[in-house]
């Protein structure tokens, strides 16, 4: 059985480690994290060094899966360790249940109680994350992350690095642009453009495009 390292050995890197293990497919698991320096391990697995170490120790850890939050950067890391000869596999725990329909691009992960279900597209280094669902027909671009208790209804888009805060819902059909940010607990009820950060019940934009500073 292959090793795993995980890049990022914060909160959801744990959660990655604990899910990884659950799936049994990995024999050792390991970090690498820029805060080597000052975490020697964490969850009793090592961190070996900083993120751009990781090709030392691809020998023994054949897999790797990026736990960083920012999804452009955690699409960025993803893209090296590719690059370097890493596969990125999807940990899906196995409490978890995914559509054999559904699609799920390269370093996916799926927490513990979600559900993908049929016909679902999510694309590369996506979160659904524990509880969280994503409905039939959904399409969920690169970096998506749906955060706990979240729920994605069916026909849904989702543009690359979109954040479905926690709790949040997004009905049917709808459309939200990329890099937008769904508040905690938001209904999202009408599409969302490109770049807004939207919430409350019904949810409106409360700030304009990250572009706009
Ligand atoms: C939406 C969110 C990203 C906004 O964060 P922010 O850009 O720092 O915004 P601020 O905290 O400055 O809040 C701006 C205004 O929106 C309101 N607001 C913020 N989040 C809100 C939410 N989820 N629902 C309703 N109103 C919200 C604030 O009360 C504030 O209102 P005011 O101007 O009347 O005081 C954040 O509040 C949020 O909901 N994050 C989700 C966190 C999450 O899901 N974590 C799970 C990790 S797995």
């Amino acid at each position: 059985m292959k090793g795993l390292l995980i890049a990022g050995a914060g909160g959801h890197g744990k959660v990655v480690a604990e899910a990884a293990l659950a799936t049994g497919r990995w024999e050792r698991i390991a970090f690498v994290d820029d805060r080597h320096a000052q975490l020697s391990d964490v969850l009793g697995h090592p961190v070996l060094g900083g993120i751009d170490d990781a090709s030392r120790f691809r020998a023994e850890y054949a897999d790797a899966v990026v736990a960083i939050g920012n999804a452009r950067v955690r699409l960025h890391v993803m893209d090296r360790l590719k690059s370097e000869g890493f596969g990125l596999p999807l940990v899906i725990h196995p409490s978890a249940w995914v559509s054999p329909s559904a699609v799920l691009g390269d370093g996916t992960v799926v927490f513990a109680m979600a559900a993908v279900n049929a016909c679902a597209v999510i694309g590369r280094g996506g979160i659904v994350n524990t509880g969280a669902t994503v409905d039939h027909d959904c399409r969920l671009g690169d970096g998506v992350h749906v955060c706990p208790g979240a729920h994605v209804a069916g026909d849904v888009v989702l543009g690359d690095a979109v954040w479905v805060g926690i709790g949040a819902s997004v009905v049917n059909g709808l459309h939200v642009g990329a890099d937008s940010i769904i508040g905690a607990g938001a209904a999202v009820v009408s599409n969302v453009e490109d770049g807004v950060t939207v919430a409350g019940v019904p949810a409106k934009v409360i700030k304009g495009h990250v572009w706009d500073g």
